[in-house]
């Protein structure tokens, strides 16, 4: 069963594992590359909690082991709007991590902040992304034009969103874009 817990100190070595792999660095604006960057990585995730701004957690098995990481970050308070984003380990993917990682981050958001509307979006392709949002409950709402800008790239965007309102069954399983 999956789990989400706060980031701890001992899990810095996991991050930056995590970030060496090019492809997830590429998608993230701030790298971790030293320990001491881990440390403060995983720190400030603490702090923007601890304001409101976002709550990002360890993505477990049951076991210490980090298998990846979700977020909700709070985009607007007047609208109750908040962006959820994920990455799971190389070595961990496949296997439903994120799709978890997805829903209890939706279910931790909805029980424990004000946010009305839960926000994602996708490279149109990472049909992978857009499986997870969908069986995590986020309901496709079309495509955005060149919306992320990863690395040196601007990206048509597959947009998703939950309300506090949604049932998270009955999303069908296509891909954006296809
Ligand atoms: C996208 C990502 C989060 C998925 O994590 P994951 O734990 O492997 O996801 P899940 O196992 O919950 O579900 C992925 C599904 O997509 C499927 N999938 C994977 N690659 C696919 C592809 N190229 N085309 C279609 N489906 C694909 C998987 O088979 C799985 O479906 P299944 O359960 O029917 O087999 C992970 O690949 C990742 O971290 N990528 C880099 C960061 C990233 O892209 N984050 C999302 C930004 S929007």
């Amino acid at each position: 069963m999956y789990r989400l817990r706060l980031w701890e100190p001992g899990d810095a070595e996991r991050l930056l594992t995590a970030f060496a792999e090019p492809e997830l660095a590429r998608q993230t604006p701030e790298v971790p590359a030293t320990e001491e960057e881990a440390l403060s990585w995983i720190d400030r995730q603490r702090t923007a909690a601890e304001a409101g701004d976002a709550f990002g957690f360890a993505v477990t098995d049951g076991t210490d082991v980090v298998l990846g990481h979700v977020q909700v970050s709070v985009t607007s308070r007047t609208h109750d709007l908040g962006w959820v984003s994920y990455w799971v380990h190389a070595d961990a993917r496949g296997r439903g991590a994120a799709t978890a990682a997805a829903r209890l981050a939706a279910e931790y958001a909805f029980a424990e902040t004000d946010l009305f509307r839960l926000e994602l979006g996708h490279r149109l392709d990472n049909p992978a992304s857009c499986l997870v949002a969908r069986r995590a409950g986020f309901r496709p709402e079309g495509i955005e034009r060149q919306k992320l800008h990863y690395g040196n790239g601007r990206f048509d965007t597959g947009t998703h969103a939950r309300l506090r309102t949604d049932a998270v069954a009955g999303v069908p399983f296509t891909v954006c874009g296809s």
